[in-house]
């Protein structure tokens, strides 16, 4: 089939919620794509921070090969060992509690939302502008913009949404009435923000003072992207719940809620669920996945990659250059523009968060010969106009 064909069969076929770029890829390695004509590409969107170990990392592939082939699903009703271990293992190397698994990341924070109403019936979930925590109703009216939200009211009633910089503002939405706080420690979607230490701290006292749940969203700064395991790490501030997704899969659909031991079996029999959550496949993919990540030095090396990725970024011009580790973004004029022309033009893979803001997400295993080539790639870009 030809690229004119997919393109007919989805504007026959598929609904249009996505405008696609004109590109079919075929094969990937690495940070390395191909298209169906041969063309090799820069992959400095990682699928948007998914492939977070590289494409067909060999290791993943086998392990997904070799679960895939034993046993590939059997439902919740039963034990499998993969999502076992993967419980054991995230929640050890972080909050310490207990996991829910789901599929996405929109759905991980629907477990967040369930748990922290369970904790506080009726209770309110203060949430930051800018935030975008997934497209489902409880995710979807926990993100306050007004274009999203706006053709799909009415939403899930209960949410309250402050600004993204104002810590007094946040202590004064937070109450006894409050379920809990939900975070994104760097917005993602709203173009790469960093939380600052204030407003994280304030959130963390708030939340102790009335017994409200903090809840961090680490679905797209988790699993190693911004330098560290979890985002939070950096930050001083623990929550007591968080959720992940995208990048801990590697390329499989997983997500997971985390929470420490206090809010441990808020959640009880009968309280959520979900048919392929935690899946021996996906469960195999991401344990896969951690081992890479959790080597030795290999989240030193991301935090090094990181620097010289906005680095090489300032040096090429780019303005705003801003974020942590492997999640970046700098500003220029026309961002859906430049990135359209970086795909088609460069060969490079990256993605505008808004008119003004071109976000990078390259895979974590990304080499220091690509960070260079891709900032030369940008370089040109922003000499040509
Ligand atoms: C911070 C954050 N939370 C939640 C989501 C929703 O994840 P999913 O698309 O897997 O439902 C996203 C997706 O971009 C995200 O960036």
């Amino acid at each position: 089939m030809t690229l004119a064909d997919l393109e007919r069969l989805e504007s026959e076929h598929v609904m249009g919620t996505y405008a696609r770029f004109p590109v079919e890829f075929v094969r990937g390695e690495g940070a390395r794509l191909w298209d169906d004509e041969g063309n090799e590409y820069l992959d400095f969107l990682g699928g948007i921070a998914v492939v977070s170990i590289g494409h067909a990392h060999p290791a993943l592939v086998e392990a997904v090969r070799e679960q895939a082939g034993r046993l590939m699903h059997v439902s919740n009703l039963f034990y499998t060992e993969p999502g076992m271990r993967l419980a054991t293992r995230l929640a050890e190397s972080s909050l310490g509690g207990k996991v829910f698994f789901c599929n996405s990341g929109a759905e991980a924070n629907e477990a967040a939302i369930k748990l922290a109403r369970r904790h506080r019936r009726g209770g309110e979930i203060v949430v930051l502008s800018g935030a975008f925590h997934g497209r489902t109703y409880g995710a979807l009216s926990a993100t306050p913009q007004e274009e999203k939200q706006a053709p799909f009211a009415p939403l899930v009633p209960g949410f309250v949404a402050v600004p993204r910089d104002d810590p007094r503002a946040l202590a004064a939405a937070v109450s006894e009435r409050t379920a809990a706080v939900l975070i994104e420690p760097v917005q993602g979607e709203s173009g790469v923000h960093p939380i600052r230490a204030e407003v994280l701290e304030t959130a963390r006292e708030c939340c102790d003072r009335h017994g409200a749940l903090l809840i961090f969203d680490e679905v797209q700064c988790g699993m190693g992207r911004t330098g560290t395991l979890w985002a939070y790490e950096q930050t001083g501030v623990r929550p007591d719940v968080m959720t992940v997704a995208k990048g801990l899969g590697g390329g499989l659909p997983i997500g997971a809620c985390v929470t420490s031991p206090r809010y441990a079996d808020v959640l009880r029999a009968g309280d959520h669920g979900s048919t392929f959550a935690g899946g021996p496949v996906s469960c195999a993919a991401a344990n896969a996945v951690l081992d890479v990540v959790m080597g030795d030095g290999f989240l030193a090396d991301v935090r090094e990659k990181g620097e010289e990725l906005a680095a090489s970024l300032r040096a090429a011009g780019c303005r705003g250059v801003r974020g942590l580790g492997l999640m970046l973004a700098f500003e220029v004029e026309d961002a859906p523009g430049i990135a359209r022309r970086a795909l088609l033009e460069q060969r490079l893979v990256v993605n505008a968060t808004g008119p003004t803001t071109v976000r990078l997400l390259p895979p974590l295993t990304v080499s220091r010969e690509e960070i260079a080539e891709a900032a030369r790639r940008i370089e040109a870009l922003l000499s040509i106009p």
